[in-house]
């Protein structure tokens, strides 16, 4: 049995507000718990996307009402929310910026309007950026010229680790995140997976970028799965949308590498628990752990998931590491495979100061 720190997932979609049918907050932070994760930051593409004051505290809610782990919540960058977006940026974990096309409405195209959100929101918040290729390179250079730090999610391809590992070489203020999905599947399994159901941004890639991505470990600050949620029958259906769940198969997959010697505890530790802490400046969260049957063997099954959506691109797949138990601030919130607190547990990182812990009994 090993016993870590709670991990930290700083990149989740919950589908709540907007689409529960696939996620709420429920669901999504039972899935968190039961795949080691005790703080998640959210994503602000939900239904309707949280980019002002009333989609805020609408998303607020839903976390308050319903969070079983703690968590940060993302503000989404519009290209007429600038002023408001910093307004709110304390209560919020950070912003984030969608360069991209992917799921959901949220899309800067101009690069007035993202060097515009650049300058207005608080040096000292994040900024995460949704971009691909040379949109990458136009995150990184705004950034640098503007003075602040950036940080690039889901990396996936030889180019852009190698741009990021430059940049870092040349001192600039640049982090990045690789999900799981593309460092242990690439498109020689999307047959396997189905075509609708291989739908993600960015798209599965190639082995020679999935190796780069491994030769280059030492540039990728974090691991963040990306979980992203949608039902079977929509990933099956016409217009497949893109985005896999990932949060309770990640410590696993991430084992497996231990095992094969292609990773380290240590390197897992730093990326997900460590690095998304100082990036993204977390508090500490105090007597919080997860025990691991690091032997465990087990076969991943969409249907035994946590998650509302009940499918995985790795499923049929054995492996071996099994979370058993979280301690989350004090408590045990979860024993494989139950969740032991009610809704609402979870707490708002960045939300109004926390009533003080109660004061535990001295053991006699
Ligand atoms: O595949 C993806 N799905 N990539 C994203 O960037 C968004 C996500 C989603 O929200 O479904
Ligand atoms: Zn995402």
């Amino acid at each position: 049995m090993l016993t870590l720190p709670g991990l930290i997932d700083p990149h989740v979609h919950m589908r709540e507000p907007g689409q529960t049918h696939k996620e709420d907050w429920r669901s999504g932070t039972a899935a968190a718990l039961a795949g080691g994760f005790t703080c998640i930051l959210a994503m602000p593409n939900t239904d309707p996307p949280v980019t002002d004051p009333a989609s805020l505290e609408s998303a607020e809610e839903s976390a308050r009402k319903r969070a079983l782990c703690d968590y940060g919540l993302f503000l989404g960058a519009g290209e007429d929310n600038v002023e408001t977006a910093a307004g709110l940026a304390p209560k919020t974990v950070g912003l984030k910026m969608y360069l991209d096309r992917t799921f959901g409405p949220l899309r800067l195209g101009d690069p007035g309007a993202i060097a515009a959100h650049m300058t207005n929101w608080p040096a000292q918040k994040p900024i995460v950026v949704h971009a691909e290729g040379k949109r990458i390179a136009l995150a990184i250079q705004l950034a640098a010229r503007l003075g602040r730090s950036v940080h690039i999610a889901h990396v996936s391809r030889k180019k852009e680790i190698l741009l990021i590992k430059l940049s870092k070489e040349k001192g600039l203020a640049v982090t990045c995140e690789v999900t799981p999905h593309h460092l242990f599947l690439t498109k020689e399994d999307i047959p396997r997976i189905g075509a609708g159901r291989s739908e993600v941004r960015p798209k599965l890639a190639t082995k020679a970028d999935q190796q780069a991505l491994w030769e280059n470990l030492a540039v990728i600050d974090c691991f963040a799965t990306d979980h992203a949620p949608h039902t079977i029958a929509e990933k099956d259906g016409e217009n497949p949308p893109p985005g896999f769940p990932g949060l309770e198969t990640a410590l696993a997959l991430l084992l497996g590498a231990v095992r094969e010697g292609r990773l380290t505890m240590e390197d897992i530790l730093k990326r997900m628990v460590d690095n998304p802490r100082r990036i993204f400046h977390l508090p500490e969260q105090v007597d919080t752990f997860i025990d691991v049957d690091f032997d465990a063997q087990w076969t991943i099954r969409g249907h035994y998931l946590q998650s509302r959506c009940e499918w995985t691109p790795f499923e049929g797949m054995p492996v071996r590491g099994k979370v058993v138990e979280v301690n989350l601030r004090g408590r045990i919130v979860y024993q494989a495979p139950d969740v032991l607190v009610q809704p609402g547990y979870g707490r708002d990182l960045f939300g109004p100061a926390l009533p003080p812990e109660p004061i535990k009994p001295i053991p006699m």
